[in-house]
């Protein structure tokens, strides 16, 4: 598990290196929409549908299904019921479709003013905005990927499987942090190499 994480990871940061090659040897970046453009309107930054839309909701995906270990005794949880399997279904959705507004151009990176949570370790809200607008393919890209690890996950909970919805869930937790590796702490990741 630990080494397939950090098989990923290097994988992740060839890939933006490469993407990074590509974009430099481009004449021009292709222009992005602009928010007038559009009917839709971003409310939250992105670092809010972040702790608001995808944290939550994916958190209620992993949480139904572990094995929780109480006094020495080992106990598997699953959604057991209908309801059970339908409220995980509408978590994971949440997820797949909050892909799309990590999509949408013009959404602020934190709230006006925002800092960094943690000033080196994590990029300041500038700096982020900097690495996407200078690698909107691969944010895009990483954007999808998020939302190509839920279609396993609704299939694992379409078929009641919870097996299939843990190996899911370990895929979908790869995604966020292929992401977070490249355009939220990459210091952090550099130097640890
Ligand atoms: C396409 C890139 C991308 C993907 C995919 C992504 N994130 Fe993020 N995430 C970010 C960026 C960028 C930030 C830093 C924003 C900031 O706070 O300045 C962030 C920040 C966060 C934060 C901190 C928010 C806060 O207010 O403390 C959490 C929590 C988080 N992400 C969870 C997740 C989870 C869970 C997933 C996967 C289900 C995920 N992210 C997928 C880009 C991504």
């Amino acid at each position: 598990m630990t080494h397939l994480r950090l098989r990923n990871a290097a994988a992740a940061l060839g890939l933006i290196a490469a993407s990074l090659v590509a974009g430099c040897s481009q004449a021009a970046a292709p222009q992005q929409p602009q928010p007038a453009d559009v009917p839709y309107r971003p409310v939250a930054s992105i670092r809010e549908v972040m702790s608001s839309v995808i944290d939550p909701s994916v958190d209620n995906v992993w949480d139904s299904v572990k094995t929780v270990i109480d006094d020495g005794k080992m106990t598997d949880h699953a959604p057991a019921t209908d309801e059970q399997w339908a409220e995980v279904r509408r978590h994971a959705l949440i997820v797949s479709e909050a892909a799309n507004l990590l999509l949408m151009p013009g959404r602020p990176v934190a709230p006006p003013g925002a800092a960094s949570m943690a000033p080196g370790v994590e990029l300041p809200p500038e700096e982020i905005r900097k690495l996407i607008d200078g690698n909107q393919d691969a944010w895009n890209a990483y954007a999808q990927a998020l939302q190509d690890s839920l279609t396993p996950a609704l299939a694992a909970i379409d078929a009641k499987d919870p097996q299939a919805l843990l190996v899911a869930g370990e895929d979908i937790d790869m995604r966020c942090e292929n992401c977070h590796q490249v355009f939220w702490f990459p210091q952090a990741v550099a130097s640890a190499r």
